[in-house]
């Protein structure tokens, strides 16, 4: 914009400008009447993102481009910008236009952020949409998440960039405040990035650690503490200093933050989480598929919140897992129990958001009575509850609080279907208010007379054809057409005249048109002040209306793990601290849903400190290896949810982390080749676990060639055994690990069965002890339907088929590949190697001087580096040649 037209623009653009510069990064909705006009950059955008047209207010060339989405039907648009990242900042008018001297004041009333979207329509309903800011200080990350949906408001401290990550990854917030620092430091960015894909929006606070305790105390009342680190008090005033700027409400539901308690859950980093298939499943990462998807029978948003939360996170300590187990024993055993539970369970809405949205202010007539109806639901269940004796679900019991008084008040207040305005009247009760219904009376009064009036002037005129009518201009008439006039009485006093009749005004008409339209005018003022003033007062007990859904979150869980047990056949796990892991029938909890045209086959297991410490498990192709260890994990990791498990009995020993590294999972997006994630992951298993820990891996090394491969699935192995002590199970095809298990006292060899029937292979699916030396690829490969004429060849090579007549690869790799012999000794030396290695052999050292001695190994070194040489210029004239 020129500095010319700038002297020009109208007072409202004025007034336009100077918002829109407070909030230079957001979409700028600016309240016109009945419309959000956006203008100039912001229409650009929001035409071709919400595909509206885009106009101008004046006419010329340089006039500012603007477009406009109606007010009542704007939720759907700021949803689709704000799911696409945008910020929109919402202007309304603060004074009523018709009072109002000059031009209508206006404010920003709220930004509505990825983060702080709150639309219920829009938001996943059994998930949460979290704001997360990271506040990095005195080398560790402040955490701090929010839901402002639901209030929920944690705290956490990560000591180490990866932690961070896993925290992020399990979060995936909607959006993360990040300091403008750290925003500009490509390198911290590019590592966040790999990882993380919300918006990242920058926000600063200018003050040290006292302050962020300062506003958080502010906030949460002076006894306000937390033994956590003064990265994480950052990271919590940030999110609050943020919302305060821009949510511009009281945001009363928010809950005092509490500690993500890192000793109280499983570790579980997100490759584990990934691999685990916990909440997503498959390559489109859907439900389907996936434990959660088993497990979640749920029948409340709380409820489906509360256990996803539950699987991304087990516990580690005895007392609260027995609980837990306590509690799904009794509803397990007592159908009748969790029969009446789930009918009043059934009935409850999602009151988490519900009382977002009163403290947000948006509540309506309806939101109210959704409320009242869930809560009403507290008085049965607790009844219900009066006869259990699990000490978590007494302890629900008495968080249970129906806050009669409100939901009395609620009651008797708003009538039972309330409209979804809340401006417009109808939303009270009669008899809840003396001059609600007096001015209801005289509307109703008002347009009885009216509504008789018609058959009352017909008759007293003799015009048959005589209409009473209303419109927005001139209000109520008479309506008499022209060949009629001569019949109108003296006392119609003419209002308008049409092309072939005439309207007409009596006196007694206008006053009581004035009755109706003043009394309608002030009833709904009158309803709206008394529904605020109700919803005031559920805001003052939120809190007890949050505790309540928390309760009933729990409640929720708990009967959706029960009826899970009870039609899968689960059974309640013993958990103790011991070292073992002993499982008899145990099966795969997704797998044993999804195996269609077959019976799931359940395995055994018994893992623990000495001498079943590591298993390695070898197989043919589709066997069931990779199916057999994630259900040891997940069985393991079920157990300590709290939940029962998929087994005929389990005994588990408390891990404290579960560490997996199944398939190759190629992070491409992230810039990471498959074997570098691959080795990565391996990396941080070795680094991270402990002897308690549960580390599963499945074909750790394939992804190189199988010399480096099996030299590090070596490695690897003896270094778990010999320097962490975890346990473990490694699937795998290098079959020759399983000569590990002669020298390494902790490792023992177990194989899933096949039976060879003729041509075909019959898979069992059962554990065995003992190794496997054959793969049965190839038969796979005929499963899968290779064409025949690459099966057979494949089926001469394995069968040591003459060299190179069909080229293929260099014969130092299918040396490597095929090792000979049973206990597989691989890599046979041959070339210039072999004969340096056969000369030393034979060297007679006896008969040497020392100087003939050094001689010979100068050769021989001689010898190995010419050939190294050779190697080289091979390699480069490959490359140049
Ligand atoms: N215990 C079982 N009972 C019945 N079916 C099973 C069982 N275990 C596995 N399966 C079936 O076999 C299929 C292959 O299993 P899985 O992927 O675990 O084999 P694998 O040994 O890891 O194969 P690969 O060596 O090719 O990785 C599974 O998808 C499942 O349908
Ligand atoms: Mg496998």
């Amino acid at each position: 914009m020129t500095k010319g037209r700038e002297a020009t623009l109208t007072p409202m653009m004025r007034q336009y400008k100077v918002l829109k510069e407070m909030h230079p990064d957001a979409i700028l909705f600016f309240r016109l009447g009945d419309f959000y006009e956006m203008f100039f950059e912001d229409a650009v955008v929001a035409s071709r993102e919400l595909g509206i047209v885009l106009t101008s207010r004046e006419s010329g060339d340089d006039a500012p481009p603007m477009c406009g989405v109606p007010y009542h039907s704007a939720d759907g648009y700021i949803a689709r910008l704000v799911s696409r990242g945008y910020k929109v900042a919402i202007c309304e008018q603060v004074e009523d236009p018709r009072t109002a001297k000059g031009l209508v004041r206006r404010e920003v009333v709220r930004v509505i952020t990825p983060g702080t979207f709150t639309d219920d329509k829009y938001l996943p309903e059994k998930g949460n949409n979290y704001l997360a800011s990271v506040a990095p200080y005195q080398g560790s990350y402040g955490l701090a998440w929010v839901d402002v949906s639901t209030g929920e408001f944690r705290l956490h401290l990560c000591s180490r960039f990866p932690e961070l990550v896993d925290e992020l990854v399990r979060l995936e917030p909607a959006e993360c405040l990040l300091p403008s620092a750290c925003l500009k430091d490509a390198a911290f960015i590019g590592r966040l990035r790999l990882y993380l894909s919300c918006v990242l929006t920058p926000w600063d606070q200018g003050f040290e650690v006292e302050a962020a305790l300062g506003i958080l105390r502010e906030r949460f009342g002076a006894e306000w503490r937390l033994e956590v680190g003064d990265a994480a008090l950052m990271a919590g005033a940030m999110v609050l200093s943020f919302l305060t700027a821009t949510q511009k409400n009281s945001l009363a539901h928010l809950e005092p933050p509490g500690l993500e308690d890192e000793v109280t859950y499983m570790g579980l980093d997100q490759a584990s989480r990934r691999n685990l298939e916990l909440t997503a499943a498959g390559r489109e990462l859907g439900r389907r598929g996936s434990l959660l998807w088993v497990l979640d029978r749920t029948l409340t948003a709380m409820g489906g919140r509360t256990l996803r939360r539950w699987v991304e996170q087990p516990l580690v300590k005895l007392e609260l897992i027995r609980e837990r187990q306590d509690a799904v024993r009794e509803l397990v055993g007592d159908f009748l129990l969790r029969q009446e539970i789930e009918a009043y369970l059934k009935q409850v809405k999602d009151l988490e958001r519900l009382a977002g949205r009163v403290a947000y202010g948006t509540a309506g007539g309806r939101e109210l009575q959704a409320l009242r109806q869930s809560l009403e639901m507290v008085g049965p269940l607790k009844e219900v509850l009066q006869r259990v004796e699990s000490i978590l679900l007494r302890r629900i019991s008495a968080r249970l609080d129906g806050v009669e008084e409100v939901t009395g008040l609620i009651a008797r207040a708003l009538v039972d279907d309330p409209p979804a305005g809340v401006k417009e009247g109808g939303l009270i009760r009669p008899g809840f208010h003396p001059e609600v219904d007096r001015l209801r009376e005289a509307v109703n009064h008002g347009r009885e007379w009216i509504a008789g009036l018609e058959s009352r002037e017909r008759e007293r005129t003799g015009i048959k054809s005589l209409k009473v009518g209303y419109n927005r201009v001139f209000g109520y008439y008479i309506e008499v057409t022209k060949p009629n006039l001569p019949l109108v009485p003296e006392d119609y006093e003419r209002k308008q005249t049409l092309a072939n009749a005439e309207r007409f005004i009596t006196p007694r008409l206008k006053e009581l048109e004035q009755q109706v339209l003043g009394s309608e005018e002030r009833l709904a003022a009158l309803e709206y002040e008394l529904f605020q003033e109700l919803r005031d007062r559920v805001l003052s007990v939120l809190p007890r209306v949050q505790g309540t859904a928390k309760a009933l979150g729990i409640l929720d869980a708990l009967c959706s793990l029960a009826s899970v047990a009870a039609d899968y056949n689960y059974t309640c796990p013993v958990v103790d601290e011991g070292d073992r892991i002993e499982i008899h029938q145990g099966r795969h909890p997704v797998v044993e849903r999804v195996v269609r045209d077959k019976e799931f086959v359940p395995n055994d297991t018994v893992l623990d400190g000495g001498s079943q410490r590591i298993h390695i498990i070898t197989g043919p192709n589709m066997a069931g290896k990779s199916t057999y260890i994630r259900q040891v994990a997940l069985i393991v990791l079920l157990a300590q949810m709290g939940s029962f498990v998929p087994a005929g009995f389990a005994r588990i020993g408390l891990v404290d982390r579960i560490m997996t590294r199944v398939g190759a999972a190629d992070d491409l997006v992230a810039g990471q080749s498959t074997f570098m994630v691959e080795m990565q992951e391996v990396a941080y298993i070795l680094r991270q676990a402990t002897r308690r820990s549960l580390v599963i891996l499945d074909e750790v090394g394939r992804g190189t060639s199988t010399a480096d491969g099996l030299s590090i699935a070596r490695a690897v192995v003896e270094y778990l055994h010999d320097r962490v002590g975890s346990r473990t199970l490694f699937a795998t095809h290098y079959h020759e690990l399983v000569e590990l298990e002669e020298y390494l006292s902790g490792v023992k060899n177990y194989s899933i069965a096949v039976r060879e029937e003729g041509e075909s292979v019959v898979f069992l699916h059962t554990i065995v002890p003992g190794g496997t030396d054959r793969s049965y690829g190839l038969h796979v490969a005929r499963l899968a339907g290779l064409p025949e004429e690459v099966l057979r060849r494949a089926g001469e090579l394995l069968d040591g088929a003459p060299r190179g007549s069909q080229g293929g690869r260099k014969e130092e790799d299918r040396e490597v590949d095929r090792p000979e012999g049973t206990g597989g000794k691989s890599g046979r030396i041959k070339g210039v190697e072999a004969e340096v290695l056969r000369e030393l052999e034979e060297y007679n050292l006896m008969t040497k001087t020392p100087l003939e001695a050094m001689q010979a190994i100068f050769n021989w070194q001689k010898k190995l580096s010419s050939r190294r040489r050779s190697d080289r210029q091979e390699y480069q004239l490959r490359w140049w040649g």
